[in-house]
């Protein structure tokens, strides 16, 4: 063994790439790049902000990263191993780890089922709890998310946006993954709202010792909740680095314009 053997990032990200196939004119098709070739690393216990424009590619990669989508090329390796080259059954046993939160968290609930039995589910699904002791690790989680024992058997459409997101939260959270996706996680609600919904996803993080990458095309967000991040333009990766650098130092047209559009409510009252 070497230094380096202890010094894997838990998620690895190489010249990955998704190419779509669209309709092109005259009907044929054609090769669309949504990701192109890029690469990154995630050191466990860090947040990784993953900002862009809309359409530069920011959920296909997330969602590659979990093998959820397909990767046309590349690899993603979670400690080390190529989950691109994975099958369904090996993949099982990193499904549980890696889990995704993403806008509008409430709508991936069956508005016909209680909230909590939802929850729940996963933990019945890869045998993680005895069936008479779910509902006790669920009441648990609902405590951790700022939800009450009451809510359990509520459904989905009797709650607000906020508690639908902690609902999404706790659901992604009940196997204890390693690793987190957040897709634009308080995109849909108000600011204070926002900031609650961060501040426990970062209490959340220390307790459990969670990595994340968080995808935005909000970069005060991203500033508030992460160490380093990835410009994305248009599928490529154009830059990346620690946010402080980003944030004064941006080398990129692109990440110029998103440094503006944080700084734009002080310019405008500095007038
Ligand atoms: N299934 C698909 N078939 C064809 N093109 C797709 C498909 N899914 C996404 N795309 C295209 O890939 C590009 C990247 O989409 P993606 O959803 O990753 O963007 P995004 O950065 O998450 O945008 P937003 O900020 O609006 O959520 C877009 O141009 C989109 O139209
Ligand atoms: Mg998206």
């Amino acid at each position: 063994m070497t230094i380096d053997d202890f010094a894997v990032p838990l998620l690895a990200v190489r010249d990955l790439r998704k190419i779509y196939q669209v309709r092109g004119e005259k009907r044929k098709t054609a090769d669309f790049v949504a990701v192109d070739s890029i690469s990154f690393d995630i050191d466990k216990g860090e947040t990784f902000g993953l900002i862009g424009e809309s359409g530069s590619g920011k959920t296909t990669t997330g969602r590659m990263v979990l093998a959820l989508e397909k990767a046309s090329s590349g690899s993603v390796l979670f400690e080390g191993n190529d989950i691109t080259a994975m099958n369904e059954l090996d993949m099982r046993r990193y499904r549980k780890r890696m889990q995704i939160v993403f806008q509008d968290s409430g709508s991936a609930f069956n508005p016909r089922r209680s909230v909590g039995a939802q929850i729940g589910f996963a933990l019945q699904r890869f045998g993680m709890a005895p069936k008479d002791g779910i509902r006790d690790l669920v009441l648990d989680m609902l405590g951790r998310v700022g939800m009450e024992a009451s809510h359990y058997d509520r459904y989905i459409h009797e709650f607000s946006g906020g508690q639908r997101q902690r609902l999404g939260i706790a659901r992604a959270l009940i196997t204890n993954p390693d690793f987190l996706v957040l897709d634009e996680p308080t995109a849909a609600l108000d600011v204070s709202v926002q900031a609650q919904i961060l501040n426990l996803l970062k209490d959340l993080q220390s307790e459990r010792e969670l990595t994340m990458l968080l995808i935005s095309h909000n970069l005060a967000l991203v500033e508030h909740m992460c160490d380093n991040a990835g410009v994305l333009d248009h599928g490529s990766l154009v830059e990346s680095g620690s946010v402080d650098d980003l944030l004064t130092a941006p080398r990129t047209a692109i990440t110029r314009s998103l440094v503006d559009a944080v700084l734009e409510p002080a310019t405008a009252a500095s007038r």
